[in-house]
């Protein structure tokens, strides 16, 4: 399976993810994710990266397509992978493309979740993810068993620093202009597949299941 996920800031995409690697076997390359490391590890690329994400701006589209490319080229990914956050413009799908053909390789499907603007921010403002395993949580949708601590690996839940309200009304901002424009350029390729992310988090990803088996 060689798979995208696509949809706003707090649509489901990281949770749903979750199930999909293991549901298909196939690596979670998530931009964002990759981005939270270097910045934890205070690399070079992490100092820069910060700069954009902390205004919920875009990183460059220069320094997110050879990160992908190059993640895209290890043995794990001979047999599918899922894309998560990625790609945000039409300049990163053009280049996939570019990348994907390289590799002799088409994508099997573009999962759009949609979910209303309203939504998003309280989703996005009561996110908490585990600092040892990634798993997410809500403190109100999906509530760990204990205030704080994961119930997968018993790692401490923090808040990300780029939910908080105003970042995520311009994350969705910036959504609607610059990516939301590539659910019109995958529709147009016949890769695109709407799911209904205003459902309860087991409910989406049936309807993930079912949307890829045809
Ligand atoms: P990134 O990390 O990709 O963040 P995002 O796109 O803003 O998406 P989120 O991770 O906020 O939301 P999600 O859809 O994963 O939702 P989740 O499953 O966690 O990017 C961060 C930043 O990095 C960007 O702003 C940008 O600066 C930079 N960046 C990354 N990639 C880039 C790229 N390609 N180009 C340029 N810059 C890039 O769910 C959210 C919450 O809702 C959770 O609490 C969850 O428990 C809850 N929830 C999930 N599903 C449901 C449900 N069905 N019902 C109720 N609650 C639910
Ligand atoms: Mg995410
Ligand atoms: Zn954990």
């Amino acid at each position: 399976m060689r798979l995208i996920l696509l949809g706003p800031p707090g649509a489901g995409k990281g949770t749903q993810a979750e199930f999909i690697i293991e549901k298909y076997g196939i690596p979670h390359i998530s931009t964002g994710d990759i981005f939270r490391k270097n910045i934890k590890e205070g690399t070079a690329l992490g100092t820069r990266a910060k700069s954009f994400m902390d205004k919920g701006e875009l990183v460059p589209d220069s320094l997110v397509v050879e990160i992908v490319e190059d993640r895209l080229k290890e043995a794990d990914c001979k047999e599918g992978f899922l894309l998560d956050g990625f790609p945000r413009t039409e300049v990163q799908a053009l280049e996939l493309d570019k990348v994907l053909e390289k590799m002799g390789v088409d994508l099997n499907a573009v999962i759009n979740i949609k979910v209303n603007p309203e939504i998003l921010v309280s989703r996005a403002i009561g996110r908490r993810i585990c600092r040892t395993c990634g798993a997410t949580y809500h403190v109100v949708n999906n509530p760990p068993k204990s205030e704080g601590v994961c119930d997968k690996c018993g790692g401490e839940l923090y808040q990300r620093s780029d939910d908080v309200e105003e970042t995520v009304k311009n994350r969705i901002n910036v959504y609607v202009n610059e990516t939301s424009p590539l659910i019109h350029y995958y529709e147009k390729r016949g890769k695109l597949v709407d799911i209904e992310g205003e459902q309860d988090i087991d409910v989406v990803s049936e309807d993930i299941v079912n949307a890829l088996r045809g």
